[in-house]
């Protein structure tokens, strides 16, 4: 195991109902909150009026901030952050999937920032040194944002998907209410479970340390439990067992505990996703399982025994046989999973022609080049990647 400082300040409040109790959080924080959603479904689920009717019964002043498009984008970021400063308003609530939680989280920094753009935070050329209070109240287990200090946002203008993180945009306090998930259809249902069980295999495949059998033994078992309770959330959508235990696992799996102490890794997989999803606007979990089986081709022929490790305690083969032939067939089992819950396992599934694998190999060069992976995932690289997954 390699040096690690395990910090994670966000309480989880888990519960059928809790939404209806968010305003009690926010108590005694703050007198008022930006309130952020998406495109409809929290109105049309009722997950509004829970939340609503909580900040009202505790006095909290909010206005609302709705129309966050998923693969969030800048614009939305800075119009919130106009409406927070004009209304003074102390805290910021997200109310929704990953895409309003990353532009809340944005805007609860960007607030804050005098003389220097939040998108600047992004580009690496200016740091987070505080941010309002972030509440989130998720609608769909996928991305994880409830539990940690990371944020991706879409820079129209130039194309740019990027990711970035800091302590001070960690939620001080997320609640889980499953109620909240059983509406979500059954693509996205498919698309977050794809997601929470990549978010545990790159750290699972790329982190460097030897010895990790913690961390392995976690990672594994959430692993197999997110993709059984993907298939039994698409069988039983109203499920509030199957909804609540896809919420934790896809909350567990980014907060930073199965990556602790395997050493200094990328997201190389997520790296190239957020390229495709600038370029095409797919759904992140869509672009992840197209990128997936590809990926893991093109690793197994850097380190053969991460993914001979994955195929048997993960997708269950057989250990008796030679690395290839193990590997090949966790990967031919893991594909048959994202094929079994409907998602895309190959890139020309997502409608991409063969002759774009070049600009985006392109826009995912620019974000390699800011965390600094452009040694190891160069553009020619990026492209063999593509290739394989095509
Ligand atoms: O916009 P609304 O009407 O709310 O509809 C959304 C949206 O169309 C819908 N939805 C959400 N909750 C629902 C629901 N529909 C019915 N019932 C509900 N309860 O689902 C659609 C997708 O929402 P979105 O927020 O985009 O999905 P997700 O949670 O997968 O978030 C994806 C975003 O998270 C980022 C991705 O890059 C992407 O932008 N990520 C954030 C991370 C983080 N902060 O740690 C890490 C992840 O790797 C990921 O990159
Ligand atoms: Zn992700």
């Amino acid at each position: 195991m390699e040096r690690f400082e395990f910090h994670n300040p966000t309480k989880i409040v888990y519960g059928t109902l809790e939404a209806s109790k968010m305003g009690q959080w926010l108590n005694g924080v703050a007198k008022s909150c930006l309130l952020v959603m998406g495109k409809g479904s929290a109105r049309k689920s009722g997950a509004f009026d829970r939340v609503a009717g909580s900040l009202k019964e505790y006095g909290i002043e909010f206005k609302v901030l709705e129309g966050v498009k998923s693969n969030p984008v800048l614009s939305k970021v800075e119009e919130g952050i106009e409406v927070v400063k004009r209304g003074h308003l102390e805290s910021v609530l997200a109310l929704g999937g990953g895409s309003v939680m990353d532009t809340a989280k944005a805007i609860a920094a960007g607030a804050l920032m005098e003389g220097a753009n939040i998108w600047d935070v992004f580009l690496g050329k200016a740091e987070i040194k505080a941010a309002l209070p972030i509440f989130t109240c998720p609608t769909l287990a996928a991305s994880g944002s409830e539990m940690n200090g990371y944020m991706v946002i879409t820079n129209e203008e130039t194309g740019h998907k990027l990711a970035t993180g800091s302590i001070h945009v960690y939620p001080s306090v997320s609640v889980l209410d499953p109620e909240l998930t059983v509406t979500v259809p059954k693509d996205y249902t498919a698309y977050g479970g794809v997601d929470a069980v990549c978010h545990l295999m790159e750290p699972y495949f790329n982190g460097p340390a030897k010895y990790t059998p913690v961390q392995d033994a976690l990672a594994e078992s959430l692993m197999k439990t997110i993709m059984n309770e993907t298939m039994a959330c698409l069988k039983d959508p109203s499920s509030l067992d199957h909804r609540g235990a896809m919420m934790w696992g896809a909350t567990l799996a980014l907060n930073g505990l199965t990556k602790a102490g395997v050493g200094e890794h990328h997201f190389p997989v997520h790296l190239i996703e957020h390229a495709i999803s600038a370029i095409f606007d797919v759904p992140h979990g869509a672009g992840l399982g197209a990128l997936l089986p590809g990926w893991m081709r093109f690793f197994a022929t850097k380190r053969p025994e991460r993914l001979r490790k994955f195929a048997i305690q993960v997708m269950g083969v057989h250990p008796h046989g030679s690395d290839e032939e193990v590997i090949q067939e966790g990967i031919i089992t893991f594909s048959g999973w994202l094929e079994k819950i409907g998602t895309p396992s190959r890139l020309k599934d997502l409608g991409i022609g063969k002759d774009s694998l070049s600009d985006i190999a392109h826009n995912a060069s620019f974000q390699a080049s800011i965390w600094g992976m452009d040694g190891v995932y160069s553009g020619d690289v990026i492209h063999t990647v593509l290739t394989m997954a095509y």
